[in-house]
């Protein structure tokens, strides 16, 4: 079920986030912070606190509450979080669509992680909430989120010229896809604007 923790590897798991993660998740990300800058918005110091983050997923949980955000950790054997992933955007109606971000801790990079946790959220998306389809855009150059997404079975549909702010630059980003399912569309009115 979507709220389960789902194993990833022998001492890592997937599972959803909880307010209780914002120590770990300041310490994980401060480690990370100069690996992950240049594919990351530039964040104030404050971001990197057990109080920024603390604030974040207060405005994370309130999105997931109102269903238009799933938030994930990758947490390790002493449930430290390690990693994020987020299936944003969520959007139902004849689009059920939604858009994934992710990273990993610089500590845990290069085992197969986040390949493994994008395959499980893109199960979790076409299984329990019957998404049509998932993406998600790389700054052009970004080669290992690339081979993620490879590996999980999304193409590139198109590429963006300027498309989002990434360590102080408007960068280039590819724009990838994944469809989970043909199947028919349920019950629930289309979203406004759809
Ligand atoms: C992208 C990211 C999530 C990958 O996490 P990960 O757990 O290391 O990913 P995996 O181990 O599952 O796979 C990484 C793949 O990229 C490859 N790779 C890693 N660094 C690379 C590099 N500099 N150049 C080319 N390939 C690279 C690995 O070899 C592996 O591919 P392979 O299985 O074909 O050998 C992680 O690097 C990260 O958090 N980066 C910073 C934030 C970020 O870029 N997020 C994505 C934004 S779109």
């Amino acid at each position: 079920m979507i709220d389960d923790n789902h194993r990833i590897d022998a001492e890592t798991w997937l599972r959803p986030v909880t307010e209780a993660d914002a120590a770990s998740l300041a310490v994980s990300m401060t480690r990370s912070r100069a690996y992950m800058r240049p594919w990351e918005p530039v964040r104030p110091d404050a971001f990197y606190t057990e109080e920024g983050q603390r604030q974040r997923l207060a405005g994370l949980l309130a999105e997931r509450e109102a269903g238009r955000v799933m938030p994930w950790v990758l947490a390790d054997g002493q449930d430290r979080a390690v990693g994020g992933f987020n299936l944003n955007a969520v959007v139902l109606g004849p689009f059920r669509s939604a858009t994934l971000g992710y990273w990993v801790d610089v500590t845990h990079a290069g085992r197969g992680l986040a390949t493994a946790a994008v395959r499980r959220i893109c199960e979790l998306a076409r299984d329990e909430l019957r998404l049509h389809r998932v993406e998600a855009g790389t700054v052009s150059d970004n080669t290992a989120s690339q081979r993620v997404l490879a590996k999980c079975g999304f193409e590139q549909y198109g590429f963006a010229p300027r498309y989002l702010h990434i360590d102080g630059e408007w960068r280039d980003h590819r724009l990838y896809q994944r469809i989970l399912h043909d199947g028919p569309v349920t019950g629930e009115p289309a979203a406004p604007g759809v």
